[in-house]
């Protein structure tokens, strides 16, 4: 099995990527780091150690940065998430797992100290640990095997952002994070709102889980009705689309995915904050800034029916 370590912000989907990661045996789950994004850090943190504890999980849960890297957070996103982050499903919050004392991008770096070239970082929330990290120990780069993000539009096919035209949630909620983690010298998958409004979880979908799936089906089910209402409402969809577990599908599966490889920048300030831009390897631009940075892989096309095969065949 591929070795993970889950940067997240739970987050409903945040919720079910981590159960769909840890259910499947393809994936070793590592570790898990918090950031600030679907709830504050200290929800998103708590949340996390609900959900390793909930789910069984003997990981080390670590709690990550609470406001972004060089601008003021922004107030969460408690219609998408509900104020509890997980769908305000009534859960009874108390949970007894110890957080790790390290802080999140210390223990991104020595988990990828310690297993040198072995391990994959899907990152689904605001990318500030990842940029951390990089910052203490750029050397981290070079031993990583691949970085997996569930963020951004780069407007395939006119897909635009969530948060505006051109923003997806993730960049948004740090743009500075974002760049500096896609120009960097590793190996980067963005797995981004062109492809994750491809992958439609149905209301048909969810109630076979109720039914089919165990204890963990019906905890998905009743986390996901405040998620399935504002997407129901807002984009008039039957059930939702499947965000962060697209990225950890990736892992598994990356042949689910069309990718085009290129240098990938996002926008730090300004009219167009969180766009995320990848100029195209076979595309012949003049000379630009842009010549210097890695060839990055976005994903712009994918086959939504075999990847929701794939997450429900795992419950
Ligand atoms: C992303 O933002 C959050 O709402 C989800 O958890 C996902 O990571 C989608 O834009
Ligand atoms: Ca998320």
């Amino acid at each position: 099995p591929t070795r993970v370590l889950f940067d997240t912000d739970p987050g409903i989907d945040d919720a079910m990527a981590l159960l769909f990661l840890h259910r499947h045996p393809g994936l070793d789950l590592q570790g898990i780091t918090t950031v600030h994004g679907n709830a504050r850090t200290d929800t998103t943190t708590r949340n996390a150690r609900y959900l390793a504890e909930r789910f069984g999980l003997e990981v080390p849960v670590a709690r990550g940065a609470a406001e972004p890297l060089a601008m003021p957070k922004s107030a969460p996103p408690t219609f998408v998430h509900g104020d509890d982050g997980l769908g305000n499903a009534g859960l009874s919050f108390e949970p007894t797992l110890p957080l790790d004392p390290r802080p999140a991008y210390q223990l991104i770096i020595d988990t990828v100290r310690r297993h040198p070239g072995e391990v994959t970082l899907i990152a689904v929330g605001p990318l500030t640990n990842l940029a951390l990290a990089l910052k203490e120990a750029p050397a981290i780069a070079g031993l990583v095997k691949e970085v997996v993000v569930m963020g951004g539009a780069f407007g395939v096919d006119g897909q635009g952002g969530n948060i505006t035209p051109v923003a997806e949630a993730n960049i948004h909620g740090d743009p500075h994070a974002a760049d500096l983690v896609f120009t960097a010298d590793w190996p980067v998958t963005v797995v981004g709102l062109d492809v994750t409004h491809r992958v439609l979880m149905r209301n048909a979908d969810f109630a076979r889980l109720r039914e089919l799936g165990g204890e963990d089906g019906d905890f998905m089910w009743r986390i996901s009705r405040h998620y399935v209402d504002f997407y129901s409402e807002r984009e008039a969809i039957d059930g939702c689309y499947v965000h962060d577990s697209s990225a950890a599908a990736y892992v598994l599966d990356p042949s689910l995915f069309t990718i085009r490889r290129g240098p990938v920048r996002a926008v730090r300030d300004g009219l167009a904050r969180g766009q995320t831009i990848q100029r195209p390897d076979d595309r012949d631009y003049p000379p630009t800034a842009w010549d210097d940075y890695p060839s990055q892989r976005v994903c712009v096309d994918v086959d939504g029916p075999r990847l929701m095969t794939l997450f429900m065949d795992t419950f």
